[in-house]
């Protein structure tokens, strides 16, 4: 029974050893759900000067997006939209749309790796960026569900006072999500629009 392989350059690897390589890779990849959630937790050590750290702002954007009724690759995109935050500050919107896209409809990793343009709206003015770097993205079919996104439950979520549900509560929704076929064309479904609300 092999416990490692014998190769140190990848081009010498047999067949024999990548079939038992393939199913730690397996095996490991059953973990996503679990290491993202703690990354998410985490990010509660992350950012300061806000009224709330990332992780309740994480969770209260996920609970609102619940609350409006809309569906799980819409609570669980919001869950981790700013889940970047931690080893991508530049560029944490597409970080997180990364670890998204195999797993959830289409509209909902574009509008998570948009997300921090069309947040420009908001408070570009004062930070001396462009509120309107959103316009790159007008005419595109999820133009509306970014600006949706944005306004109910991510600007929105900075509350100290809001009745936040706990990270218990996403806890099954993020495991079966992730426990999905990776990239499943009848979870990506490009081009469908799921409502926000309802
Ligand atoms: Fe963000
Ligand atoms: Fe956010």
């Amino acid at each position: 029974m092999m416990d490692r392989v014998n190769f140190t350059q990848m081009k010498d690897g047999t067949k024999a050893e990548y079939d038992f390589l393939t199913k730690h890779e397996t095996e490991h990849t059953k973990g996503t759900a679990d290491r993202l959630l703690k990354a998410l937790v985490d990010l509660d050590e992350g950012l300061s000067g806000y009224q709330i750290t990332r992780l309740g702002h994480s969770l209260q954007s996920a609970t609102r997006a619940h609350r409006d009724g809309a569906d799980i690759d819409w609570v669980v995109s919001t869950l981790l939209h700013d889940i970047g935050d931690i080893y991508a500050p530049y560029n944490h919107d597409e970080y997180a749309a990364t670890i998204l896209r195999p797993f959830v409809r289409e509209q909902c990793s574009w509008c998570v790796q948009t997300h921090g343009d069309f947040q420009m709206i908001y408070y570009g003015h004062h930070v001396g960026g462009n509120p309107d770097k959103r316009d790159a993205h007008k005419g595109h079919i999820y133009f509306d569900d970014c600006a949706t996104f944005c306004e109910r439950w991510d600007q929105s979520s900075f509350d100290p006072d809001y009745d936040t549900l706990p990270i218990e509560f996403f806890t099954p929704i993020v495991h079966e999500v992730f426990a999905r076929t990776p990239y499943d064309p009848d979870v990506i479904k490009p081009g469908i629009r799921a409502p926000l609300t309802r």
